[in-house]
């Protein structure tokens, strides 16, 4: 049955599943961009508190899509709400989006997006925006799903400094996701 995904709002139980996307696909992406002692020291329990921790809260302004292989589980999400810090207007930020590396380039990515840019725009936001590393690849697709660039900045990760693109997207809510 490869190849029967569907993409749904996640739910407390997928924790799990969405803390190993999340530390095996930053493994996949990331090395040789992210020192390697930081990509080891990442963890399946802390990924799983912290999104056990917003799943759970009825307050918690984040979203979360997964997509979900049928036999496999949650092979990809999509996070975001409110931004982490404020950027030049925009009402909203995709805080992650990943999909294991096998799951990759089959429409996935573009369905988890389309499904939070609606998402925000259902909310009322008109605009979002998300940080991506310069050296990822990922910056295509976002270039892809219409974004522009709009800043830069150095991070630093693990102890390596590291360039950030941020990519905004305006009037949301009249692209008709
Ligand atoms: C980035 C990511 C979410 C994209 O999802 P995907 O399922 O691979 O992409 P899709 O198959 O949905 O591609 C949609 C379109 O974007 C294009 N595209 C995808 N990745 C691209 C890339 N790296 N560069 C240029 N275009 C790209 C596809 O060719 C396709 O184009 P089309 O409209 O002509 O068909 C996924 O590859 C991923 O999880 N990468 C690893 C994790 C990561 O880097 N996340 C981002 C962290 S900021």
């Amino acid at each position: 049955m490869e190849g029967e995904n569907v993409i749904r709002p996640a739910t407390p139980a997928d924790a799990p599943g969405v803390a190993r996307v999340h530390v095996d696909s930053w493994r996949e992406t990331y090395r040789g961009i992210v020192p390697e002692d930081f990509l080891n020291s990442l963890s399946y329990g802390r990924r799983e508190q912290m999104w056990r921790g917003g799943l759970e809260n009825p307050n918690w302004q984040g979203v979360l899509f997964v997509a979900e292989d049928l036999l496999e589980g949650v092979v990809g999400f999509v996070a975001g709400g409110p931004p982490q810090e404020p950027l030049g207007g925009f009402t909203s930020e995709l805080w992650a989006i990943y999909l294991l590396q096998k799951h990759q380039g089959k429409g996935l990515g573009r369905g988890l997006f389309l499904k939070f840019a609606g998402e925000m725009a259902a909310r009322g936001h008109a605009s979002m925006f998300l940080w991506v590393l310069a050296e990822n690849p990922a910056t295509g697709f976002y270039e892809r799903m219409g974004g522009v660039r709009v800043r830069e900045r150095e991070i630093e990760v693990g102890g390596k400094k590291l360039l950030e693109y941020a990519y905004g997207w305006r009037d949301l809510g009249m692209r008709g996701w």
